[in-house]
């Protein structure tokens, strides 16, 4: 995880680590769907879980709420990803700057208000540095002592700091009060020796004075040390702050080495003056945090107040410097809390007249500085409050530590800090803006750049146009459409308007919304939803099959489906490819009708089956027989069946008693009727393939009167047939030739054209009856009806 840490930049690299951090939020679904959402930059507001889809077309006149919502919704709703406006967090780690100590140096980050992204700082500490260490002592009359003391420090402090460093120098300055009323007494004779009283020489109170910049000669340390001179002031708390500001800011003047550890030491028995302070002498102007110094004395003094302690940890931190504060033990409490207050302090006792003292107090103070490690992040002072910051670090023992810091730290260890950067809010102006965070560990002289983006509108991809809901969308620049006649159409308006009629059409927007700024924004129906480009589309008005608008393959515009490829009729519900419609022999419908929904309509009603193959009705097929029939009655039952009939009849032929169907067989009941009206029944049977006649060995001969009873119903309304019937009976009466067995007329059965051979198996039919009702599934009826009646010609 943290391997890239490592990369010390020796090889250039752009990592791209993209982390999205949502905001646990499960009301996300809700806020981003909000009405009032009416732009993309409200809708990435609405938290980093909402995405703005702007694709051109999406979900037309249903905009703008519907355009704002969960990024898989979007997906879902047909909002392709690189169409979707999305609050992503980027984090960019720069690993091009090289260094040891600090990594990486340069992060770029891209937030979206509400968000936040996590990094990863390394701090690495080195087994030795150089040091500076500058003095910087009070030198009020109370002081005499402990200079005396720092003059005999200077060559010891140096041998002892070999063992944890690679070398110290040191630098000195001295400091008393501003020199001004009430802090120091102006009569002239005191200006100049303020110690006249005590008939001591000493110097004139003063701000500061650089005295020897940093040095390794400890000769010329000492040196410097014996010429000091004390000086006095008034009142008890001196003007420290104020000469550590400025010995921190002075960088050239001090001589900070620029890869050294630096501490700066202050030395005073008494507690420090703060800000505000200096209103006593009527100073009123804030310090302003920069170094002034001329020929090594502070010119500042009596311009300005005193720094605040927060200026003054600024500009320690900024300049990487440790403070030590040896006080005196009355004085141990107030720098107590003042040391709490600023990073990277350390507070130690000033023992009376003890040199050694002061060398294990700095050595002290700087293993203990460096054994602890901390960083202090700074936000840019006009944006600190809208971001947050939370650091947490990992410590080489393991344990993650609360607060900032890290103690107990060895030299070569490495201490990371998982740092979390996040946006409130954007700037009220709501434009994006980049913001400098520094990470800063505390005393090091390498620091993080962590540049932040705030991004608070949308880019839209490369048209930059988000599909907002905003009238300037009408012409595309602001300016030009802020009109107050906003509802009167004049012409321009009327031209944009055309854009809302679809082709062929009068009316905008199908009368079903309105047209504002050429884009149709469909009117809300208590149905269902309207849309569509010019509100044709809808969720309501089309056939539903299986309780489904349009069977869920296909839209619905202006109330027919357009259904997916594949899938036609008017739900949707018939495939277009004919293949169900394919009889085993590869005809459709075997050429016997037409496909319809995947399934076939037979041109003959007769005809049934999936492929029209079946026809139980057939008269043909009874007919074709009749003359196999007859051949073989007219050469008797059951005698010999070869020879008289066709090859083609007779082995087809069979005799049974009782011709009824047999299950796992389809056959067909025919009739064929003699000349001497008898009636033979026989039947079509086929069975696997094979057409086999199965004739009844018992005919039914009918008496005439039975025949004539049978003529009157059959014929009775036929005014034709009924003359002919008329005829025949009269002629029968008349000469009574009627002998069983020995028929001589022809009687041939066609007066209605209808062939009475078929004789019906079944004597009802279900009639199915279907209403599609909206929108529940449709309701089916069952009727059973007689099929044929009494009286009709069909009857037997
Ligand atoms: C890092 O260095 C590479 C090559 O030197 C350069 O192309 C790239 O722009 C640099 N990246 C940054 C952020 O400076
Ligand atoms: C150290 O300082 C002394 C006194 O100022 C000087 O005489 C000596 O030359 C200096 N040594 C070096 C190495 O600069
Ligand atoms: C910081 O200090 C280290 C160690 O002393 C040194 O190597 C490095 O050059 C310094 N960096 C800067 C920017 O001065
Ligand atoms: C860093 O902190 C963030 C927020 O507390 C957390 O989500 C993330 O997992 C942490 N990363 C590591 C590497 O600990
Ligand atoms: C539309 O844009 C104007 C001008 O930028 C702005 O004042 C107005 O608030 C916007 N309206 C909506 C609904 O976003
Ligand atoms: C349409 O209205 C705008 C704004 O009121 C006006 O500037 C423009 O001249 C009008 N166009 C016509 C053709 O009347
Ligand atoms: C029926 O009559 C036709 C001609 O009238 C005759 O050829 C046929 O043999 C007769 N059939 C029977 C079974 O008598
Ligand atoms: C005999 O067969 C031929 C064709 O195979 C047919 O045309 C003819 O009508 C048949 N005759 C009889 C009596 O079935």
């Amino acid at each position: 995880m943290t391997s890239w840490l490592r990369t010390h930049g020796s090889v250039p690299l752009y990592l791209l680590l993209v982390v999205v951090c949502t905001e646990a939020s499960h009301a996300g679904d809700s806020v981003c769907r909000s009405s009032s959402v009416t732009s993309c930059t409200e809708c990435l507001r609405g938290g980093t879980q909402c995405a703005w889809c702007f694709m051109e077309n999406f979900q037309d006149g249903l905009w703008p709420g519907p355009r704002c919502d969960l990024p898989a919704n979007l997906l879902r709703r047909g909002c392709a990803p690189e169409f979707m406006e999305q609050a992503e967090v980027k984090v960019e780690v720069n690993t091009n700057i090289s260094s040891v100590q600090v990594s990486p140096r340069d992060i770029v980050i891209t937030l979206r208000p509400g968000a936040e992204a996590s990094f990863i700082v390394a701090v690495k500490q080195l087994e030795r540095y150089p040091v500076d260490l500058y003095y910087l002592v009070d030198v009020s009359a109370s002081m005499q002592e402990n200079l005396d003391h720092l003059k005999t420090v200077g060559v010891a402090l140096s041998l002892r700091m070999m063992e944890h460093s690679s070398g110290i120098w040191m630098g000195f300055g001295s400091f008393v009060d501003k020199p001004v009323s009430p802090y120091i007494n102006v009569h002239p004779s005191k200006i100049n020796n303020p110690c006249s009283d005590y008939e001591i020489r000493c110097r004139p109170a003063h701000g500061f004075h650089h005295v020897l910049s940093m040095t390794g000669n400890m000769s010329e340390f000492t040196r410097v040390i014996k010429r000091q001179r004390i000086s006095g002031n008034m009142d008890t708390p001196e003007g420290g702050l104020d000469a550590m500001l400025q010995a921190a800011v002075c960088e050239g003047v001090v001589g900070w080495r620029p890869e050294a550890k630096r501490l700066l030491l202050l030395m005073t028995d008494q507690p420090s003056h703060l800000a505000l302070d200096s209103r006593l002498a009527g100073i009123v102007t804030p310090h302003d945090g920069l170094c002034h110094l001329e020929n090594n004395v502070y010119t500042g003094s009596t311009g300005m107040d005193y720094p605040s302690v927060g200026q003054l940890s600024n500009k320690l931190l900024e300049n990487h410097i440790y403070s030590i504060f040896a006080v005196e033990k009355q004085q141990y409490q107030w720098y107590e809390e003042l040391v709490r207050l600023i990073p990277g302090a350390y507070l130690g006792k000033l023992g009376l007249f003890q040199a050694p003292n002061i060398i294990e107090l700095v050595v002290d103070a700087y293993k203990r500085l460096l054994s602890e490690v901390a960083v202090a992040v700074s936000v840019e002072d006009r944006a600190a409050s809208r971001y947050w910051v939370t650091v947490s670090p990992l410590c080489p023992d393991g344990s993650t530590a609360k607060g900032q810091s890290c103690s107990g730290v060895q030299p070569d260890q490495m201490v990371y800090f998982n740092i979390t950067v996040g946006l409130h809010s954007c700037p009220d102006d709501g434009e994006d803006e980049d913001v400098k965070v520094m990470v800063r560990p505390v005393g090091y002289n390498e620091s993080t750049v962590v540049r932040i983006r705030s991004k608070c509108r949308c880019g839209c991809g490369p048209t930059r146009r988000c599909h907002d809901d905003n009238q300037s969308t009408c012409t595309g620049t602001r300016d030009q459409e802020q009109k107050p006649n906003h509802g009167l159409l004049n012409d321009s308006n009327r031209e944009t308007n055309w854009k809302c009629r679809a082709e062929g059409s009068d009316v905008d927007c199908s009368g079903r919304g309105e047209c504002v700024c050429g884009r149709c924004v469909c009117e809300q129906s208590r149905l269902g939803t309207v849309y569509g480009k010019y509100c044709e589309r809808d969720s309501f008005s089309c056939p539903y099959e299986g309780g489904v608008l349009c069977a869920g393959r296909g839209v619905c515009v202006s109330g027919d489906c357009v259904c997916e490829d594949g899938w036609t009729g008017e739900s949707c519900g018939c495939p277009t490819s004919k293949t169900t419609c394919h009889s085993a022999n590869g005809l459709l419908c075997s050429g016997r009708g037409r496909c319809t929904c995947g399934k076939c309509v037979c041109d003959d009603l007769r005809y049934s089956g999936d492929a029209c193959e079946r026809c139980p009705a057939c008269q043909s097929t009874c007919q074709s027989y009749w003359k196999c029939v007859g051949c073989h009655l007219s050469h008797g039952l059951t005698q010999n069946m070869v020879g008289h009939c066709n090859n083609s009849c007779t082995p087809l032929v069979g005799y049974t008693d009782d011709v009824s169907g047999q299950a796992g067989e389809m056959w067909i009941q025919c009739m064929y009727i003699s000349n001497d009206s008898c009636r033979y029944r026989f039947q079509i049977i086929s069975h696997a393939g094979q057409t086999q006649l199965q004739i009844s060995t018992r005919p039914e001969c009918t008496s005439s009167g039975r025949l004539i009873g049978t003529f009157l119903t059959v014929c009775a309304l036929t005014v034709l047939c009924g003359l002919v019937v008329v005829a025949m009976l009269r002629l029968l009466l008349q000469r009574n030739l009627w002998s069983p067995g020995g028929a001589t007329e022809v009687v041939v059965y066609h007066c209605t054209g209808k062939d009475l051979s078929y004789i019906p198996t079944t004597t009802e039919k279900t009639v199915t009856y279907r209403r599609d009702q909206l929108p529940d599934h449709p309701v089916e009826m069952q009727i059973q009806v007689t099929k044929m009646s009494l009286g009709d010609p069909w009857q037997f």
